[in-house]
C-alpha cells in the first residue's frame, strides 16, 4: 500500500482498536519547572542494556520542554488517575502540577504520587520515525508503587485492566473453567452448535 493510500481516518480508526497502557512522562525542564507529558506510546525495549522508549509528536510543546530536562520519569497510571490525565491534556490548564503531589526521583525528575510503577531514565537516543521522535530511555532505577488495575485508553476512551488468564498455562490448574489441555484449543462457537474445530475440515 503506497502513502497516498493510507487514509487518515482510518489509520486512526484501525490503529485505535490496538490498546495501550497510560503513561505521565515527567522531567525538570531546565527552567527548573516541573513539565509532565500523557503518552500511550510506552514500552519496553530491551533488558540488557536496560532501554525503554516512548513516541512524542515531533510537534509538540510539551515535549519540546521535556527534553530540556536532563532525565525523565515515567509514572504508569492507575485506573483511578483518568483525572490526572484529563488535566495534563487540558489546554486551559496552565500550572499542571498545581496541587498535585510529587516526589523526586533519584535522578530528580517528579514521581507522582497514586502511580503504580516508576521508572527514571536517562536519554540515550532520539531519533525521528516520520511525525513523531523515538526516544529510547537508559534506565537508571523503578519501583512498583501500587497493586490498583492500570489504566487502559483505547478507541478514544478510557479503561481499565482486568485479568482474564495467566499468560503461561502450566501457572494455574483451571482457567475460567477451562482444562489444561485445552486451553490452547479456539473456544467453542458461541450459538453451541458444534466443535468449532470441525468447521474448518470440509467434510466429504
Ligand atoms: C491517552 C493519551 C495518550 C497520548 N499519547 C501520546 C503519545 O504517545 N505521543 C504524543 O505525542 N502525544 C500523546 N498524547 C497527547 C499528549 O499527551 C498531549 O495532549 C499533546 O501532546 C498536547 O500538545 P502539546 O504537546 O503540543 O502540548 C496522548 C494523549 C492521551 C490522552
Amino acid at each position: 500500500m503506497t502513502e497516498q493510500a493510507v487514509d487518515p481516518r482510518r489509520y486512526r480508526e484501525t490503529l485505535g482498536h490496538y490498546p495501550t497502557g497510560v503513561v505521565i512522562v515527567t522531567g525538570i525542564a531546565e527552567d527548573g519547572e516541573p513539565v509532565g507529558m500523557v503518552v500511550g506510546t510506552f514500552t519496553a525495549v530491551s533488558l540488557s542494556p536496560p532501554l525503554v522508549a516512548f513516541l512524542p509528536r515531533r510537534d509538540s510543546r510539551t515535549f519540546a520542554r521535556l527534553r530540556t530536562a536532563a532525565t525523565f520519569c515515567v509514572n504508569v497510571l492507575s485506573a483511578t488517575q483518568v483525572w490526572l490525565c484529563r488535566r495534563f491534556t487540558d489546554p486551559d490548564v496552565t500550572d499542571k502540577f498545581h496541587g498535585v503531589p510529587w516526589t523526586p526521583a533519584p535522578s530528580g525528575a517528579p514521581i507522582i504520587e497514586g502511580g503504580i510503577a516508576w521508572i527514571d531514565c536517562d536519554y540515550d537516543a532520539i531519533t525521528e520515525g516520520g511525525d513523531h521522535y523515538i526516544v529510547l530511555g537508559r534506565v537508571r532505577d523503578m519501583r512498583v508503587t501500587g497493586d490498583e488495575p492500570p489504566l487502559l485508553f483505547r478507541k478514544g476512551g478510557y479503561g481499565r485492566f482486568a485479568p482474564l488468564a495467566p499468560a503461561e498455562p502450566a501457572a494455574a490448574d483451571a482457567v475460567d473453567g477451562v482444562p489444561p489441555h485445552d486451553r490452547t484449543a479456539p473456544p467453542p462457537p458461541a450459538d453451541g452448535t458444534a466443535d468449532g474445530r470441525a468447521h474448518s475440515v470440509p467434510r466429504a
